[in-house]
Protein backbone atom coordinates (compact mmCIF):
# COMPACT_ATOMS: atom_id res chain seq x y z
CA UNK A 1 0.00 0.00 0.00
CA UNK A 2 2.68 2.20 -0.92
CA UNK A 3 0.09 4.52 -2.24
CA UNK A 4 -1.58 5.21 1.00
CA UNK A 5 1.95 6.96 1.93
CA UNK A 6 1.61 9.51 -0.09
CA UNK A 7 -1.43 10.24 1.38
CA UNK A 8 0.01 11.18 4.79
CA UNK A 9 1.83 13.75 2.99
CA UNK A 10 -1.40 15.71 2.13
CA UNK A 11 -3.13 14.91 5.33
CA UNK A 12 -0.58 16.26 7.40
CA UNK A 13 -0.56 19.52 5.17
CA UNK A 14 -3.44 21.77 5.67
CA UNK A 15 -2.91 24.21 2.70
CA UNK A 16 -1.72 21.25 0.44
CA UNK A 17 -5.10 19.50 1.41
CA UNK A 18 -7.11 22.73 0.61
CA UNK A 19 -5.49 23.25 -2.61
CA UNK A 20 -6.26 19.54 -3.86
CA UNK A 21 -9.85 19.65 -2.52
CA UNK A 22 -10.28 22.80 -4.45
CA UNK A 23 -9.54 21.06 -7.56
CA UNK A 24 -11.24 17.99 -7.24
CA UNK A 25 -14.47 20.63 -6.23
CA UNK A 26 -14.00 22.52 -9.54
CA UNK A 27 -14.07 19.70 -11.66
CA UNK A 28 -17.19 18.00 -10.03
CA UNK A 29 -18.63 21.89 -10.45
CA UNK A 30 -17.25 22.19 -13.91
CA UNK A 31 -18.53 19.03 -15.08
CA UNK A 32 -22.21 19.47 -13.87
CA UNK A 33 -22.06 23.12 -14.71
CA UNK A 34 -20.40 23.65 -18.01
CA UNK A 35 -22.95 21.58 -19.63
CA UNK A 36 -25.85 23.69 -19.25
CA UNK A 37 -24.53 26.36 -20.98
CA UNK A 38 -24.44 24.69 -24.13
CA UNK A 39 -27.36 21.92 -24.07
CA UNK A 40 -30.78 23.42 -25.87
CA UNK A 41 -32.95 21.36 -23.73
CA UNK A 42 -31.48 23.55 -20.09
CA UNK A 43 -33.83 26.53 -20.63
CA UNK A 44 -37.10 25.47 -22.55
CA UNK A 45 -38.84 27.05 -25.33
CA UNK A 46 -41.91 27.45 -24.73
CA UNK A 47 -44.97 30.00 -26.22
CA UNK A 48 -45.71 33.21 -24.63
CA UNK A 49 -42.79 34.30 -23.44
CA UNK A 50 -41.40 37.84 -24.74
CA UNK A 51 -39.91 40.64 -23.50
CA UNK A 52 -41.30 43.06 -21.09
CA UNK A 53 -42.85 46.43 -22.42
CA UNK A 54 -41.45 49.75 -21.72
CA UNK A 55 -43.57 50.45 -18.87
CA UNK A 56 -43.65 46.86 -17.51
CA UNK A 57 -39.48 47.41 -17.70
CA UNK A 58 -39.51 50.75 -16.09
CA UNK A 59 -42.02 49.50 -12.98
CA UNK A 60 -39.22 46.35 -12.76
CA UNK A 61 -36.75 49.03 -12.34
CA UNK A 62 -38.79 50.32 -9.52
CA UNK A 63 -39.39 47.12 -7.80
CA UNK A 64 -35.83 46.67 -8.17
CA UNK A 65 -34.98 49.74 -6.75
CA UNK A 66 -37.45 49.89 -3.81
CA UNK A 67 -35.64 46.42 -2.40
CA UNK A 68 -39.05 44.30 -3.11
CA UNK A 69 -36.66 41.57 -4.07
CA UNK A 70 -35.66 42.05 -0.19
CA UNK A 71 -38.56 40.24 1.20
CA UNK A 72 -40.08 38.94 -2.21
CA UNK A 73 -39.32 35.69 -4.47
CA UNK A 74 -39.78 34.99 -7.66
CA UNK A 75 -39.58 31.65 -8.14
CA UNK A 76 -42.30 28.99 -7.49
CA UNK A 77 -40.40 25.44 -6.36
CA UNK A 78 -41.74 22.31 -7.84
CA UNK A 79 -42.76 21.31 -4.45
CA UNK A 80 -46.87 20.58 -3.28
CA UNK A 81 -47.31 23.10 -1.14
CA UNK A 82 -45.57 25.47 -3.47
CA UNK A 83 -47.79 24.48 -6.13
CA UNK A 84 -50.86 24.38 -4.32
CA UNK A 85 -50.73 27.51 -3.23
CA UNK A 86 -48.73 29.74 -5.98
CA UNK A 87 -49.20 27.85 -9.55
CA UNK A 88 -47.56 25.97 -11.66
CA UNK A 89 -43.46 26.02 -10.57
CA UNK A 90 -41.89 28.31 -12.23
CA UNK A 91 -40.02 27.75 -15.81
CA UNK A 92 -36.27 28.91 -16.36
CA UNK A 93 -37.65 30.19 -19.44
CA UNK A 94 -40.00 32.75 -17.35
CA UNK A 95 -37.07 34.69 -16.40
CA UNK A 96 -35.23 34.60 -19.55
CA UNK A 97 -35.74 38.41 -20.36
CA UNK A 98 -35.04 39.30 -16.58
CA UNK A 99 -31.30 40.96 -15.89
CA UNK A 100 -31.06 40.40 -13.06
CA UNK A 101 -32.90 37.33 -12.37
CA UNK A 102 -35.46 38.12 -9.41
CA UNK A 103 -35.33 34.25 -8.21
CA UNK A 104 -34.42 34.84 -4.43
CA UNK A 105 -34.94 32.32 -1.42
CA UNK A 106 -35.81 34.76 0.54
CA UNK A 107 -39.20 35.19 1.53
CA UNK A 108 -40.61 37.70 4.39
CA UNK A 109 -43.61 38.33 1.98
CA UNK A 110 -44.97 35.64 -0.57
CA UNK A 111 -43.57 34.85 -3.73
CA UNK A 112 -44.57 37.21 -6.42
CA UNK A 113 -43.72 34.99 -9.76
CA UNK A 114 -47.74 34.70 -10.74
CA UNK A 115 -48.94 37.59 -8.65
CA UNK A 116 -50.13 39.06 -11.98
CA UNK A 117 -54.35 38.76 -12.19
CA UNK A 118 -54.50 37.89 -8.84
CA UNK A 119 -56.08 40.86 -7.35
CA UNK A 120 -57.43 43.89 -8.54
CA UNK A 121 -55.36 47.32 -9.97
CA UNK A 122 -57.23 49.26 -7.04
CA UNK A 123 -56.16 46.21 -4.74
CA UNK A 124 -52.36 46.87 -5.41
CA UNK A 125 -53.22 50.55 -5.29
CA UNK A 126 -54.19 50.45 -1.43
CA UNK A 127 -52.00 47.58 -0.57
CA UNK A 128 -48.72 49.15 -1.83
CA UNK A 129 -50.08 52.89 -0.03
CA UNK A 130 -50.91 51.27 3.07
CA UNK A 131 -50.32 47.44 3.21
CA UNK A 132 -52.14 46.99 6.45
CA UNK A 133 -55.23 48.70 5.52
CA UNK A 134 -56.29 45.60 3.43
CA UNK A 135 -54.22 43.14 4.81
CA UNK A 136 -54.41 44.06 8.58
CA UNK A 137 -51.68 41.92 10.37
CA UNK A 138 -48.93 43.01 7.48
CA UNK A 139 -45.31 44.08 7.92
CA UNK A 140 -44.84 45.34 4.53
CA UNK A 141 -43.91 48.74 4.16
CA UNK A 142 -46.07 51.86 2.79
CA UNK A 143 -44.96 53.01 -0.56
CA UNK A 144 -47.55 55.93 -0.99
CA UNK A 145 -44.75 58.05 -3.02
CA UNK A 146 -44.83 55.81 -5.57
CA UNK A 147 -48.58 57.71 -6.55
CA UNK A 148 -46.70 60.97 -6.73
CA UNK A 149 -43.16 60.19 -8.41
CA UNK A 150 -43.94 61.05 -11.80
CA UNK A 151 -42.76 58.88 -14.17
CA UNK A 152 -40.92 60.30 -17.73
CA UNK A 153 -40.25 58.53 -20.78
CA UNK A 154 -36.74 60.64 -21.22
CA UNK A 155 -34.81 57.50 -20.50
CA UNK A 156 -37.02 54.47 -21.29
CA UNK A 157 -34.99 53.85 -24.60
CA UNK A 158 -31.63 53.63 -23.44
CA UNK A 159 -32.90 51.49 -20.41
CA UNK A 160 -34.25 49.50 -23.46
CA UNK A 161 -30.72 49.62 -25.41
CA UNK A 162 -29.06 48.30 -22.39
CA UNK A 163 -31.32 45.39 -22.02
CA UNK A 164 -30.43 44.74 -25.52
CA UNK A 165 -27.20 44.55 -25.05
CA UNK A 166 -27.42 41.95 -22.26
CA UNK A 167 -29.28 39.51 -25.03
CA UNK A 168 -32.93 40.77 -24.09
CA UNK A 169 -34.22 40.22 -28.51
CA UNK A 170 -35.41 43.66 -28.03
CA UNK A 171 -35.63 44.87 -31.79
CA UNK A 172 -34.80 48.22 -33.56
CA UNK A 173 -38.67 48.79 -33.96
CA UNK A 174 -39.19 47.89 -30.04
CA UNK A 175 -36.54 50.48 -29.82
CA UNK A 176 -37.81 53.33 -31.86
CA UNK A 177 -41.17 53.11 -30.52
CA UNK A 178 -39.82 52.76 -26.84
CA UNK A 179 -41.50 56.12 -26.01
CA UNK A 180 -44.46 56.03 -27.23
CA UNK A 181 -45.33 52.55 -26.21
CA UNK A 182 -44.76 53.37 -23.00
CA UNK A 183 -47.28 56.11 -22.70
CA UNK A 184 -49.96 54.16 -24.62
CA UNK A 185 -49.92 51.34 -22.14
CA UNK A 186 -51.46 53.72 -19.74
CA UNK A 187 -53.76 55.22 -21.99
CA UNK A 188 -57.05 53.05 -23.45
CA UNK A 189 -58.35 55.73 -25.13
CA UNK A 190 -54.69 55.64 -27.48
CA UNK A 191 -53.60 54.23 -30.44
CA UNK A 192 -52.23 51.09 -28.41
CA UNK A 193 -52.96 48.23 -31.12
CA UNK A 194 -49.30 48.46 -32.70
CA UNK A 195 -48.09 48.27 -28.94
CA UNK A 196 -49.33 45.06 -28.08
CA UNK A 197 -48.69 43.49 -31.60
CA UNK A 198 -44.86 44.47 -30.30
CA UNK A 199 -45.77 42.89 -26.67
CA UNK A 200 -48.90 40.39 -27.04
CA UNK A 201 -51.22 40.50 -24.21
CA UNK A 202 -49.54 43.38 -22.91
CA UNK A 203 -52.51 44.97 -20.58
CA UNK A 204 -53.55 48.61 -21.66
CA UNK A 205 -55.30 50.54 -18.96
CA UNK A 206 -54.84 53.19 -16.26
CA UNK A 207 -53.76 51.28 -13.30
CA UNK A 208 -53.21 53.79 -10.77
CA UNK A 209 -56.48 55.24 -11.17
CA UNK A 210 -54.78 58.89 -11.53
CA UNK A 211 -54.47 61.55 -14.22
CA UNK A 212 -50.63 61.39 -14.24
CA UNK A 213 -48.51 58.70 -15.34
CA UNK A 214 -46.68 57.60 -11.93
CA UNK A 215 -44.38 54.91 -10.80
CA UNK A 216 -47.40 52.87 -9.49
CA UNK A 217 -48.83 52.69 -13.03
CA UNK A 218 -45.33 51.50 -14.06
CA UNK A 219 -45.25 48.89 -10.66
CA UNK A 220 -48.61 47.61 -11.22
CA UNK A 221 -48.62 47.52 -14.65
CA UNK A 222 -45.02 44.94 -14.00
CA UNK A 223 -46.87 43.22 -11.01
CA UNK A 224 -50.05 42.58 -12.95
CA UNK A 225 -48.21 40.76 -15.52
CA UNK A 226 -46.12 38.79 -13.74
CA UNK A 227 -46.52 35.00 -14.43
CA UNK A 228 -48.94 35.74 -17.13
CA UNK A 229 -47.62 35.21 -20.33
CA UNK A 230 -47.36 31.52 -20.56
CA UNK A 231 -50.86 29.41 -20.97
CA UNK A 232 -50.35 26.67 -18.21
CA UNK A 233 -53.45 25.53 -19.12
CA UNK A 234 -52.13 23.88 -22.78
CA UNK A 235 -48.46 23.71 -21.34
CA UNK A 236 -47.03 20.04 -21.16
CA UNK A 237 -43.20 19.34 -20.25
CA UNK A 238 -42.27 17.92 -23.36
CA UNK A 239 -45.26 18.63 -25.95
CA UNK A 240 -43.99 22.66 -25.94
CA UNK A 241 -40.30 22.20 -27.07
C1 LIG B 1 -40.11 44.14 4.66
C2 LIG B 1 -40.49 43.15 3.69
C3 LIG B 1 -41.28 43.58 2.47
C4 LIG B 1 -40.90 44.45 1.48
C5 LIG B 1 -39.62 45.28 1.38
C6 LIG B 1 -41.94 44.39 0.49
N1 LIG B 1 -42.92 43.52 0.86
FE1 LIG B 1 -44.53 42.99 -0.21
N2 LIG B 1 -45.18 41.80 1.28
C7 LIG B 1 -44.53 41.61 2.48
C8 LIG B 1 -45.35 40.76 3.34
C9 LIG B 1 -44.97 40.32 4.74
C10 LIG B 1 -46.52 40.46 2.61
C11 LIG B 1 -47.73 39.63 3.09
C12 LIG B 1 -48.76 40.54 3.77
C13 LIG B 1 -49.41 41.46 2.80
O1 LIG B 1 -50.10 41.01 1.88
O2 LIG B 1 -49.23 42.69 2.96
C14 LIG B 1 -46.39 41.13 1.33
C15 LIG B 1 -47.32 41.04 0.31
C16 LIG B 1 -47.16 41.57 -0.95
C17 LIG B 1 -48.06 41.35 -2.07
C18 LIG B 1 -49.29 40.47 -2.06
C19 LIG B 1 -48.87 39.07 -2.45
C20 LIG B 1 -49.94 38.03 -2.34
O3 LIG B 1 -49.84 37.02 -3.08
O4 LIG B 1 -50.87 38.19 -1.56
C21 LIG B 1 -47.58 42.08 -3.12
C22 LIG B 1 -48.17 42.17 -4.50
C23 LIG B 1 -46.37 42.75 -2.66
N3 LIG B 1 -46.15 42.41 -1.35
C24 LIG B 1 -45.63 43.59 -3.44
C25 LIG B 1 -44.50 44.26 -2.97
C26 LIG B 1 -43.79 45.25 -3.75
C27 LIG B 1 -44.13 45.65 -5.17
C28 LIG B 1 -42.77 45.71 -2.97
C29 LIG B 1 -41.78 46.80 -3.30
C30 LIG B 1 -42.30 48.08 -3.70
C31 LIG B 1 -42.84 44.99 -1.71
N4 LIG B 1 -43.90 44.12 -1.75
C32 LIG B 1 -41.93 45.14 -0.67
C33 LIG B 1 -43.28 42.08 2.80
C34 LIG B 1 -42.56 43.00 2.08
Amino acid sequence: MSFLRHHKKIETNATLLLVLCLVVVSIGGIVEIAPLFYIESTIEKVKGMRPYSPLELAGRNVYIREGCHLCHSQMIRPLRDEVERYGHYSLAVESIYDHPFQWGSKRTGPDLARVGARYSDEWHVDHLTNPRSVVPVSIMPKYRFLLENKLDSADIKAVLVANRRVGVPYTDEMIENAASDFEVQVDPDGDWEDMTARYPKAQVRNFDGQDDLTEMDALIAYLQMLGTLVDFSTFTPDASR
